[in-house]
């Protein structure tokens, strides 16, 4: 194949991502209860020790900057911090502090999400998501967040990828509170919005108050490239918009207007929508392929086209083409800047790991030169870790963690971003070498 060297934009920002509960160890959480149930992880573990990131932090950040790494993004754990209603832990405020310089130290720009998919216990018993002051609830945690680290130029994240809490907590079942009921998860979802409406008020109320600068702040989207598993089908050909929209739209539709939109709502202002969005955190794994003759609702997808290769465990398929498809749908629709804030695959076998980042990034190149305004990429993940519902065995890393020895390992796709990350850009040899 013929390649030309693919420079992105002066300014363009490089890194990682992570989770607290993924990747620290110790939380007790909706999560770690939901762990005890069996048969609810894939191979029976959970993430009591995870990466022991929580007492390896320092380590993990010499790895990151080693490699290159402009940017880490994490998430500060609630459970940690507010461990009962309105009562903080200071000693775990403390500890993000630090986690916070440790990553200035090193020359790498924080990026703080407050909500990574756990929740405290104590919000699950007054009904999680599914509780009218939900938002309520969740945003002293923000305030007091965004009071402690103001001082700290940090780019902040509102909630990770609602849709997905929704659509596999509360219709497929797969994550707690394991329900499925389309009801319940249109009424998650527009909590969730709320929350983010919420989080985002809480943050510019603080720096407002304290004659700061504003923060960018954006609330971070999980997207799937949606099609008709029968192109000509007419049924299908709907059922792929329909679901595009609520799985992909309904919610930045929502936040960005500042109204809830239905079905989550009935087109009603809700006020701290209004500018809780300077920008849109997008998080692109793979595409999905829907049947009018099969069950969405209940989590029944298309078949896989056999000669695609997928990730570990989850079985997504390897669909670059999808990663510029949702770019563009997104910059056309809102207008507003991306930033990339997960992208990538759970291997075993690094050499998919490589081939999984070159090309995506090649459509994002492409997104950009057909005027996306994409300001940075983050690869999942920084090291391997907890991945939810599957455990331990979908290796997700960049740097590989033995779980035994907790020692990390820099793999080749940690080096091959290294020499992305140092040329700005995707060279012809570095195409030909991890492509061909
Ligand atoms: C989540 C991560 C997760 C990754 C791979 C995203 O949905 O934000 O927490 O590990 O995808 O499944």
């Amino acid at each position: 194949m013929k390649f030309r060297d693919l420079r992105f934009p002066a300014g363009f920002l490089w890194g990682s991502a992570a989770a607290a509960h993924q990747t620290e160890g110790g939380n007790h959480n909706n999560w770690s209860e939901w762990e005890k149930i069996p048969g609810k992880i894939k191979d029976g573990t959970n993430a009591d020790i995870a990466c022991d990131h929580y007492n390896r932090y320092e380590e993990d950040f010499d790895l990151a900057q080693e490699l290159g790494h402009q940017v880490h993004r994490f998430s500060v754990e609630w459970s940690r911090i507010e461990p009962s209603p309105g009562k903080w832990d200071e000693q775990e405020i403390e500890h993000y502090r630090r986690v916070i310089k440790a990553l200035i130290k090193r020359d790498i720009q924080p990026m703080i999400t407050l909500h990574h998919f756990t929740n405290p216990v104590w919000f699950s018993e007054k009904g999680s998501w599914l509780n009218p002051d939900a938002a309520d609830l969740f945003a002293p945690f923000c305030r007091r967040i965004a009071d402690e680290f103001s001082d700290y130029g940090i780019i902040w994240n509102t909630i990770n990828e609602p849709m997905v809490v929704v659509t596999i907590g509360y219709l497929w079942g797969d994550f707690p509170p394991g329900l499925h009921d389309f009801g319940s998860a249109i009424k998650a979802a527009k909590h969730l919005l709320m929350a983010h409406g919420q989080a985002a008020s809480q943050i510019r109320d603080v720096y407002e108050s304290k004659g700061l600068e504003q923060p960018k702040i954006a609330p971070v989207l999980s997207t799937s490239y949606i099609m008709p598993e029968n192109p000509n089908n007419s049924n299908d050909i709907e059922l792929a918009e329909y679901i595009d929209n609520l799985y992909n739209h309904l919610w930045i539709k929502s936040a960005i207007s500042g109204r809830i939109l239905e079905p989550m709502g009935e087109g009603d202002i809700y006020p701290t929508l209004e500018n809780s969005v300077d920008f849109i955190g997008v998080n692109y794994y793979s595409r999905m392929v829907v049947s009018s003759e099969r069950d969405f609702m209940a989590g029944e997808l298309g078949p896989k086209d056999p000669c695609r290769v997928r990730c570990q465990g989850l079985e997504w398929e390897f669909y670059p083409d999808g990663y510029y498809h949702q770019i563009m749908d997104y910059w056309k629709k809102y207008r507003k800047h991306i930033f990339l804030t997960e992208n990538g695959i759970g291997t075993s076998d690094d050499r998919i790991r490589q081939r999984y980042i070159m090309s995506h990034l090649q459509k994002v190149h492409q997104a950009i030169q057909d005027g996306a305004k994409v300001d940075g990429y983050l690869v999942w993940s920084l090291t391997d870790n907890f991945e939810w519902a599957q455990g331990f065995s979908s290796h997700f890393g960049i740097i590989e963690c033995d779980f035994e020895t907790m020692k990390r390992t820099p793999r080749e796709s940690a080096f091959m971003l290294r020499e992305i990350i140092q040329e700005n850009g995707l060279t012809k040899e570095a195409q030909e070498k991890y492509l061909d």
